[in-house]
C-alpha cells in the first residue's frame, strides 16, 4: 500500500547566522503548525545553527536536517562532522550528495554511499540528492545519470536498512535558476526513479520511498508539482529563506 506523507523541506545552504536561523525557525514553526499533523516539514540550517535551532524547536514537530556529514564516526578529520554529532545536535535528517557538493566539493557517488550508511547507523533520515546537468539532459542522458547515482549511492544497502530513505530529484539546471522543471518533466523522472527502485528492490519498497522535487520551487508552482502521483514533497532552496514564503509553499493545498 502506498502511504507517503508529504515532506516539504527547506535547504538554507550557506545563509543565515545562528541568531538569524533561530529567529526564522521560530517563525516557521508557528506559522506552519496547523499542517504538521498531515505534512512533514524540515529545515536545514548551517552546522553552527543546528544546536540553537534544535533548542528553539524543542517542542515543535518541525524536523531539523544537516546539509552534509562525514562518514567516519570520529577521528583526526579536521573540519568534518560525524553523523552522531549531527544527531546529538538535535537533527533527525541529513541532506546527502547535493549537487552543489558534487560540483564544488568533489562529492562522488562513492562518498554519497558511505555517507548514507553513516546516516543510517546514527538513525538519521538520509535525503539523497540526485539530478542531471543541463548538458546531460540535452544529450538525453538523464535516465542513465540517475541510474548510476542511485545504484552506486545505494550500493550494498538492503531495503530493510533504507526504510527512512528519502530521494530528492534536483535537476541541476533548475537549481537557483528560476527554471523549474515542468510538472510533466518532474513526474516523468520521479516515475522512472520509482521503477528503478522496483527493479533493484521490489514494488513494496519502491512504493514506500518518498521522492522530493527540488529546483526553483516557489509558492506559485508547488501545488501543480505536488498534485503529481510520484512527487511526494519538495526540497526548497531560495524560497525557504523567508518564513512567509516558505509557509506558502508548505500550505500548498
Ligand atoms: P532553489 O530552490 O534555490 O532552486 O534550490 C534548490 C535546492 O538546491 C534545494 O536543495
Amino acid at each position: 500500500m502506498e502511504n507517503r506523507r508529504p515532506f516539504i523541506s527547506g535547504n538554507w545552504k550557506m545563509f543565515k547566522t545562528g541568531p538569524e536561523a533561530v529567529e526564522a525557525a521560530g517563525k516557521i514553526s508557528m506559522i506552519v503548525a496547523d499542517v504538521l499533523s498531515d505534512i512533514d516539514v524540515m529545515i536545514a540550517p548551517t552546522f553552527t545553527a543546528l544546536a540553537p535551532v534544535a533548542d528553539k524547536l524543542e517542542d515543535s514537530p518541525v524536523l531539523i536536517g544537516a546539509q552534509n556529514l562525514f562518514w567516519e564516526s570520529e577521528g583526526a578529520y579536521t573540519g568534518e562532522i560525524s553523523a552522531e554529532m549531527i544527531a546529538s545536535a538535535g537533527c533527525e535528517c541529513v541532506i546527502i550528495g547535493h549537487s552543489e557538493r558534487r560540483q564544488y566539493f568533489n562529492e562522488t557517488d562513492e562518498s554519497v554511499n558511505k555517507k548514507i550508511k553513516a546516516a543510517i547507523s546514527s538513525k538519521l533520515i538520509p535525503i539523497m540528492c540526485i539530478g542531471e546537468t543541463e548538458s546531460e539532459r540535452e544529450e538525453e542522458k538523464t535516465f542513465s545519470v540517475l541510474d548510476k547515482q542511485i545504484k552506486k549511492g545505494l550500493e550494498g544497502l538492503p531495503s530493510e536498512e533504507l526504510k527512512s530513505l528519502i530521494i530528492a530529484y534536483e535537476p541541476v539546471w533548475a537549481i537557483g535558476t528560476g527554471k523549474t522543471a515542468t510538472s510533466d518533466q518532474a513526474q516523468e523522472v520521479h516515475k522512472y526513479i520509482r521503477s528503478l527502485l522496483e527493479n533493484i528492490y521490489d514494488a513494496d519498497f519502491a512504493g514506500s520511498v518518498r521522492i522530493l522535487y527540488g529546483g526553483s520551487v516557489k509558492p506559485n508552482n508547488v501545488a501543480e508539482l505536488m498534485e503529481r502521483k510520484d512527487i511526494d514533497g519538495a526540497l526548497v532552496g531560495g524560497a525557504s529563506l523567508d518564513p512567509e514564503t516558505f509557509s506558502k509553499i508548505v500550505h500548498y493545498k
